[in-house]
Order: C-alpha cells, then structure tokens, then sequence
C-alpha cells in the first residue's frame, strides 16, 4: 500500500473512518471487527474515531473501544498503525450532536480516550469542532498542552476554516499535523482549506470523502462523470472518487468509512490507482 505522511508519521493513503460502525445502523460487533481486520489485512495504518461516534449516552468511546480492540486481536504486526481520534463534540443520546470546546473538558476528554485506546500515547488527538462559546485559541491551547504533556504525540483540527486553521499553526508552535473536514464530489466547498495545508505541508484528511453513508453507494448515479471513468478503467466509481481526492495533492489523506470487509476491501485499490489529467480535470469539472 502507498504510504503518505501526517507530519512524521507514515500512513497508509487510504484510511478507514470508524463512523458508520458505531452510530445509528451500525452492524453487529462482528461484521465491524471483520471489517476492521480486512483493513488491516489490506495495509491500512491509519484508523479515524472520535469519542461521540456512539449512539446511546452510556457508550461514549463505543468506537475507540471498538477499533482498539480489533487492532489488538488481529494476529499480524500493528506497529506502524496510527490511531486518529477527537475530542470536543458529544452526543447526548437523543440523537443530537453538541460541542464543548473548553479546555478542561478538552483535557479530560483526551485523558479518557487515551484510557479506551491504551499505549502510552494517543497518536493523533484532533479538536472535533469549533465551540461558538470558546475562543478558538483557548481549545486550542488545550491541544499544545496534551502536546507538551506527551498525553498525545500529534495534534489536528477539524471542520476549520482558513483563519482557525493559521491560528491553531501558531498557537501549536507550527506542530498542526493535520485538518480534517467535509470534502467529497457533492461538498468542495473546502477547497481552500485543502489547498492551504498543501502550501504549509500539512495532512488533509477528507471526512464523508464519498459522499456519506447513505449516498456512497449512488455515488456513480450522483456523478455520472466517475461512473465514466469507473466503467473505462474497470473499477468502482468509489474507487474513481478516493483517487481523486489522492490526486488533489500529495498531502491529501481520505478516511473512507466502512461497516463491510468488502467496501474497505474494494476503496484501498485507489491508493494504487492513477488517474490521468485529462480524468482527473475531467472530475475536477463535474
Ligand atoms: N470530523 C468530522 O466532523 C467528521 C464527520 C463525519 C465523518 N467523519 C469521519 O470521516 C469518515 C468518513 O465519512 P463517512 O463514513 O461519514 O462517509 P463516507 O466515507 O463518504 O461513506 C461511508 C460509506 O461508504 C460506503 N463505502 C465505503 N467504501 C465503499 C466502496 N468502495 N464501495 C461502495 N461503498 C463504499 C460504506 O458502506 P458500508 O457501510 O456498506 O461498508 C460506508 O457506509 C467517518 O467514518 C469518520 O471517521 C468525520
């Protein structure tokens, strides 16, 4: 598998996103363990959570514990596998999401999660959202805290526009590794912030990167122009997506979400796959 960096980390480029495991619809523990053991199977190293990907407010973690669990009982080498999670946005069980970006809960919330993740160190700990009640800079400051306490060894943001993402650089003493947010062929909109950390060299992780989950699978439908490409080239229109977004820049990282071995199985290909340009601008324009 293609390898990509997340500052000094190297990752597989094809990540697995633990959502559609562990919120509402989410297969039995099983499925989501095969699911998880055929990523690792493939070469994927890097692993996005969050403490709130749960559904009931007893289960916070539900997803940490889910993906350190399945690390720790496949047989093969784990060594290199970066696991990614937030903190910073909470479900109260009735099926709303709500932040809290105060530095203490950010704290605390890191401490927890590292518990459920176990080893010595979360490896990259990112503020899940901007708090409206909480200057940035403050919930920030908690992220260069965990930093310096060595409670996390990488730090990122997510869902950061231009301005929060400069602000977090510097308030991080240039330790930012990564920004995740919503880019996809139905949501671009954050084209700006992907080609921003591209000029600093940082990670940009793509989050809902086909679309969501449930209207990945109507992908090539959506975007008659992947299924195009898709039908030329003899893979899936998913497949045609993530090498899209590879091809974007070198510093881009998607984070696929998977609740079947078979969707994990089938996006990796794209770590391997090249799009020419006339594909790639032909996509650009769709
Ligand atoms: N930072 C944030 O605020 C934020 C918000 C949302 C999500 N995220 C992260 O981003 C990750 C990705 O987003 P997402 O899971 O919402 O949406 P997504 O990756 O766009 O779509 C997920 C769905 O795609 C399907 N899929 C995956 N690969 C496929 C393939 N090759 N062919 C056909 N279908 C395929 C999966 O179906 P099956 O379930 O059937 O396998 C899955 O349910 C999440 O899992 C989460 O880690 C972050």
């Amino acid at each position: 598998m293609k390898t990509r960096l997340i500052a000094h980390r190297q990752v597989s480029a094809i990540g697995l996103g633990g959502m559609p495991m562990s919120i509402e619809g989410r297969p039995d523990a099983a499925r989501s363990v095969a699911t998880i053991h055929a990523a690792l199977e493939e070469g994927v190293t890097l692993f996005d959570t969050a403490d709130s990907y749960h559904v009931h407010s007893d289960e916070v973690g539900h997803n940490e514990t889910l993906i350190a669990g399945a690390i720790g009982s496949w047989g093969g080498d784990t060594s290199t596998v970066l696991v990614a999670t937030k903190g910073g946005h909470l479900r109260p069980g009735d099926g709303t999401w709500t932040v809290d970006g105060r530095p203490e809960y950010v704290k605390q919330a890191a401490e927890a999660s590292l518990k459920r993740l176990g080893g010595d160190a979360i490896g990259l700990y990112q503020f899940h959202r901007p708090d409206p009640a909480v200057p940035y800079a403050d919930s920030i400051g908690a992220l260069r805290d965990l930093l310096d306490a060595g409670t996390i060894e990488l730090a990122g943001i997510s869902n950061a526009n231009p301005e929060q993402i400069l602000l977090a650089r510097e308030i991080l003493g240039g330790r930012l590794a990564s920004v995740q947010n919503q880019f996809s062929p139905a949501f671009r909109s954050s084209e700006s912030e992907l080609r921003l950390c591209d000029e600093l060299g940082i990670a940009f992780l793509p989050w809902r990167p086909l679309g969501g989950i449930l209207s990945a699978a109507a992908l090539g439908d959506r975007f008659p122009a992947f299924q195009t490409v898709a039908a030329a080239r003899g893979v899936s229109p998913q497949v045609v997506c993530l090498a899209w977004h590879l091809s974007k820049s070198p510093h881009v990282i998607p984070i696929p979400g998977a609740s079947r071995p078979e969707s994990i199985r089938d996006s990796v290909q794209a770590a391997e796959f090249t799009l020419t340009p006339e594909e790639s601008a032909t996509l650009d324009a769709a």
